[in-house]
């Protein structure tokens, strides 16, 4: 059946459903648009899921910078429909995730053995296009942009091959789209990025989907406490189930949050974590930190044109504060390990999806998400 299926659409337009961000701050949209065939080096995917990630409400609010109307999403697991020219690590059939950040391994970024922001991306800035400055999405006869090399708000997205990944054909469809995003950002900040130490202490600023998987790696790792921030006390239960040992709401603090992280630890904390995207949380986490070896990772991602400002002097003490992406995995290398893993029971993603919806509930899934209900929903095609 899937052959022939393949065999009717491959080098044709195919007509489906997407969700377009019109304008900025307007409600998606759901609407039929023509996704074209992938050119050389392309590959089509036939969508089977795609999470909500704090970056996609971002991106549709309009607070980072990017080309309206495009489809959102980067969270995504599909079946590759058809390939174009040259495509050699991917084949119709293959199971896959997309991969916001891509590797070509070409550019300095790839090269270097450390570097995992190849300079292919399409976050900072973004552009929208694809590698040949061209989309691959029309609506009523208007050009719709992509958005950060993925675009899976839709029942059929082009990306190109460098940002896509072949998984275990065994992999839960239903599921695994989380591992295209939140967990290797969460947990790959924790496990691979700060490489958290056993018996360290930790606190972790946000506890939303990425702020949970942040703890779980900090758990797997043996920090002995982790104290976890929100502002949303709903989110606490299920902070500590997945290791949380101490939570704080900021609003219900006397004294600022560093402040009082401080004190608990008597000496700040061995690793800080910010995983919500905001100047005030950034500073909060990196004033956490032990003054001498402390490591700070800032995992959000900021309004375009946010500023972060910290007290300079402070800065010779000696603790790091480090940026990462995607938990500083070279994608395409690294990320289905991390599917293999999942079906070896070596890391366990479950308690990361709270929700799974029908695509068409997209705004049941985004009402949700805003009212701090879900730690993941997945939307299933
Ligand atoms: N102080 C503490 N917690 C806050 C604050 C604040 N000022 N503002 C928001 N939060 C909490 C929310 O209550 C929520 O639980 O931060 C959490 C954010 O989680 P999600 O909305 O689920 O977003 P998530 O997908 O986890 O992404 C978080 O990481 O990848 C980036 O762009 C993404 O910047 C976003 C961040
Ligand atoms: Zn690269």
């Amino acid at each position: 059946m899937e052959r022939k299926f393949i065999m009717d659409t491959s080098g044709k337009t195919i007509t489906c459903r997407a969700a377009i961000a019109w304008k900025t701050g307007s409600t998606l949209a759901i609407e039929e648009v023509q996704v074209d065939p992938p050119k050389a080096r392309e590959v089509r995917i036939k969508m089977i899921s795609t999470g909500i990630c704090g970056t996609d409400d971002h991106a549709v609010k309009g607070l980072l910078s990017l080309n309206f109307p495009f489809i959102p999403g980067h969270e995504g697991a599909g079946i590759v429909e058809s390939i174009g020219e040259g495509v050699s690590s991917v084949k119709p059939g293959d199971k896959v995730l997309t991969l916001a950040i891509p590797q070509c391994r070409e550019c300095s970024s790839c090269l270097h053995p450390k570097g995992n922001f190849c300079e292919k991306q399409d976050v900072l800035p973004s552009s929208g296009l694809m590698l040949d400055k061209t989309s691959r999405f029309t609506c009523k006869g208007k050009k719709i942009y992509h958005s950060f090399r993925a675009s899976t708000f839709t029942e059929y997205t082009v990306v190109p091959e460098i940002a896509v990944a072949k998984i275990d054909a065994a992999a839960p469809m239903d599921k695994v789209s989380i591992i295209s995003c939140e967990v290797p950002t969460g947990y790959g900040a924790a496990v691979n990025s700060a490489k958290v130490t056993r018996g360290s202490t930790c606190v972790v600023f946000g506890l939303g989907g990425v702020g949970s998987a942040i703890v779980m790696g900090c758990k797997a790792s043996g920090a002995s406490r982790i104290i976890g921030v929100d502002i949303n006390e709903e989110k606490f239960p299920r902070a500590r189930a997945l290791g949380v040992t101490d939570c704080l709401n900021p609003h219900n603090l006397k004294k600022p949050v560093q402040q009082v992280v401080m004190e608990m630890t008597r000496v700040g904390v061995d690793f800080a974590f910010e995983a919500i995207g905001l100047s005030d949380t950034m500073i909060a986490a990196w004033d956490s930190c032990h003054r001498s070896y402390g490591i700070c990772l800032m995992v959000g991602v900021a309004s375009s044109n946010s500023q972060l400002s910290l007290n300079a002097p402070d800065i010779i003490s000696g603790r790091t504060l480090k940026g990462v992406c995607l938990g500083d995995y070279k994608t395409r290398d690294c990320i289905p390990q991390l599917v293999t893993d999942y079906l070896q029971n070596k890391i366990n993603i479950d308690p990361l999806i709270t929700h799974q919806l029908p695509f068409d509930q997209l705004h049941k899934a985004f009402e949700l998400y805003h009212a701090g209900k879900t730690i993941r929903c997945i939307l299933l095609f």
